[in-house]
């Protein structure tokens, strides 16, 4: 058990993971036991792993402090990003499912229920890093948690991100706007220090062209049935080629 100052205790789970909502639990919806299943399968085939290795180039670091990956889903670029540092990392999610795969993703991860859009449960500037890869922001907490110096790194899919798959798969596309809401979110407490562009052609079986498709929005309003039969539609019994096309931004707090 864990307690606070204030007198609220938290149960540890036995699959090793703490949560930290309180009674009233959240309004907000998180990722599903099978979201988490398709996700966990598509990075261990190594689909997202140029991804997955430019957030860890963008964590390496001297300096001290925690790396907190906020909404950080199964924690697999949480583990990318600690490596073979010293460093300590606490992953973030409302996602009981998630927080069950980010407890064993590496022995120096903690993993912890909470919701983004309450609070970080983490004290003020004692983060070198906080990763948001594909999630929900919350940038004043962002800059709370960041020592001086410290630097959210930021993924963000650009419009050609899956497009060969995106509408047959029933996909969201990525909205407009999305690089204004970047910068207004930075605007205040951040100054960006680097933009790169990740693309990486991978060819997806129909099985993983479905996992690819169910880890996100669309594992939201599609069964793995309906998945499964668009899926087998595109790809037939062998593969099909799709894009993956992101910006990471490195952001140095201010
Ligand atoms: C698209 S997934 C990305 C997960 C992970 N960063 C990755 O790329 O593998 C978005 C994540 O945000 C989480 N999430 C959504 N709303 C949240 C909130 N209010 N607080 C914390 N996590 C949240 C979901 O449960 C999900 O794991």
């Amino acid at each position: 058990m864990l307690g606070c100052t204030t007198g609220h205790r938290f149960d540890l789970a036995r699959q090793g993971y703490v949560s930290l909502l309180s009674g009233r639990g959240t309004a907000h919806r998180s990722d599903t036991a099978d979201m988490v299943t398709a996700r966990t399968r598509v990075f261990a085939d190594g689909l997202y792993s140029p991804l997955q290795d430019a957030v860890a180039r963008a964590c390496i670091d001297p300096a001290p402090g925690i790396v907190v990956d906020a909404a950080g889903g199964t924690g697999a670029y949480l583990a990318a990003a600690l490596g073979g540092s010293e460093r300590i990392g606490v992953s973030l999610d409302l996602s009981k499912a998630c927080a069950r795969a980010a407890a064993r993703v590496h022995p120096r991860a903690i993993s912890v229920v909470a919701d983004l859009w309450s609070a970080i449960p983490i004290a003020d500037g004692v983060a070198a890093r906080v990763l948001s890869v594909f999630a929900p922001r919350n940038p004043a907490e962002t800059a709370r948690v960041l020592a001086p110096g410290g630097a959210w790194v930021i993924v963000t899919p650009n419009p050609g991100h899956l497009a060969e798959i995106v509408e047959p798969m029933g996909m969201l596309r990525v909205g407009e706007g999305k690089s204004d809401r970047l910068e207004a979110d930075l605007r205040a407490d951040f100054v960006v220090e680097q933009t790169s562009v990740v693309t990486a052609r991978r060819e997806l079986s129909a099985s993983r062209l479905a996992d690819v498709a169910g880890m996100g929005p669309a594992g939201f309003h599609r069964t793995r049935d309906e998945l499964a039969a668009a899926a087998r539609a595109l790809a037939g019994d062998g593969s099909v080629a799709a894009t993956l096309d992101v910006t990471l931004t490195v952001a140095r707090r201010r």
